[in-house]
């Protein structure tokens, strides 16, 4: 692999690292947003059941005591729905008129009055079967109401309303023994669901909480991003630096590699040479020891030879000395046949037929008083000098 590559690897991994990490936060940011709006939806309900415990305690007082009476105003005038009832409208001493306000009637002019505030919780009582056709439910109600007559204590969930966002909790009332005053009429028993009051809590009261939560999470999450998005880069960027100098380091100890295997090679080169040399020699030492092998036997060949030829010699001087006697001796024997010849008077020849030729001894010289130096030895000189022995002096002449 090459360090471009590597690098390549190393960037690709940052940015995959970088995109995760991202993501991450991303996910922790979408997390913890509806962690919190879940939260402040918990707060929500729980202020909406506070709402309606309160609401729900007020009325039972108000029941409990059959209803209040309350000085008759334009605003609140004698309830018509209370006509059967007697002492509806009842003069004090002093003449003060006085009307029974039913518990119905007291939360509804409560809620009426939280209807005018703006971010004020707000709260409306009905039934499925309203005595007071105003008090009606509205749609999200009538759910609710059918949902208790199944067995359900609790009804809530975020709703809109002209553009705003309410928590809104709907709970039963059941009939209970004071309640019997005045809407067994209506045929209701102990324990019958009446109807409920439900409360809507503006979303608006939030609005800090959430918007302080939002700015405190996002604030968190952003420094937590830099801060990853900061490690990663570092950690790429040291990662890059070691890998090229890895690299360096690697392309140093290449470039060393070559050169030993090149010395190696050069070495191993004169590794044959040498070993062709040493075989050279190798051959000329065998061929040197074959020619001292040969030269060994032609030593001993040479020496043999001298031995022969020394017996030779030996062979040939015992000859010659034979020779030498035996000259010495015909030489010895020639000087007394030549004292015998003079003593004798006589001399001898040989005729050598072959050559026509005539030997003669000294004393025949003497004899013939022949010069010697000018004897030619023909046989036809020897036979006139014999043959005219007259030309000679008087001579003996033996053959
Ligand atoms: C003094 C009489 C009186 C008593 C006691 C009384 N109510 Fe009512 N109630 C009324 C009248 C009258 C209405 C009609 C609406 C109005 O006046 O606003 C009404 C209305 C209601 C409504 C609203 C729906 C409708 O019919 O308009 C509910 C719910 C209700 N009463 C529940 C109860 C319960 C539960 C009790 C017992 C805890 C109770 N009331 C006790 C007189 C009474």
């Amino acid at each position: 692999m090459s360090t471009k590559l590597n690098i390549r690897v190393i960037r690709q991994f940052t940015f995959l690292l970088c995109f995760v990490w991202t993501l991450a936060i991303a996910g922790a940011f979408v997390w913890s947003y509806y962690m919190q709006k879940n939260a402040i939806l918990d707060m929500a309900k729980a202020e909406a059941r506070i709402a309606f415990q309160k609401d729900a305690l007020y009325r039972k007082w108000a029941a409990k005591h059959g209803g209040v009476y309350v000085p008759v105003t334009s605003e609140t005038p004698p309830n018509p729905n209370l006509s059967r009832i007697q002492e509806r409208d009842i003069i004090t001493p002093s003449g003060k008129l006085l009307t029974l306000i039913n518990p119905a009637y007291m939360t509804r002019q409560v809620f009426e009055q939280a209807d005018k505030e703006d971010n004020y919780v707000r709260g409306h009582i009905t039934s499925l079967n309203p005595i007071r056709k105003e008090n009606a439910p509205d749609s999200w109600e009538q759910n609710a109401l059918k949902a208790f007559e199944n067995g359900a204590k609790e009804f809530s969930n975020l709703q809109r309303s002209n553009g705003r966002e309410y928590l809104r909790l709907m709970r039963p009332f059941y009939v209970e023994q004071p309640c019997l005053k005045c809407h067994a009429a209506q045929g209701y028993k102990l324990g019958d669901i009446r109807g409920g009051i439900s409360v809507s809590v503006p979303m608006a009261l939030y609005a800090d909480v959430s918007s302080r939560g939002s700015i405190v999470r996002s604030s968190t999450l952003a420094t937590i991003w830099f801060l990853g998005m900061g490690l990663i880069a570092f950690g790429s960027r040291k990662l890059t630096k070691s890998t090229e100098l890895l690299y360096e380091k690697n392309a140093l100890l290449e470039d060393e590699i070559v050169e030993r295997e090149m010395s190696q090679k050069q070495l191993q080169e004169q590794a044959v040479l040498l070993e062709e040399e040493i075989a050279e020699r190798e051959m000329t030492q065998e061929r040197l020891q074959e020619q001292a092998v040969q030269l060994e036997e032609e030593v001993f060949e040479r020496q043999k030879t001298q031995e022969r030829l020394d017996v030779k010699a030996n062979m040939l001087q015992e000859e010659i000395n034979f020779r030498m006697q035996s000259e010495e001796a015909l030489r010895k024997s020639e000087a007394s046949l030549q004292l015998a010849q003079r003593a004798a008077k006589m001399g001898s020849w040989t005729w050598y037929i072959k050559g026509n030729q005539v030997e003669w001894s000294k004393e025949m010289f003497q004899l013939f008083g022949v010069d010697e130096a000018s004897f030619s030895g023909d046989i036809a000189d020897v036979i006139s000098l014999a043959l005219h022995p007259e030309t000679l002096p008087n001579r003996r002449i033996s053959r």
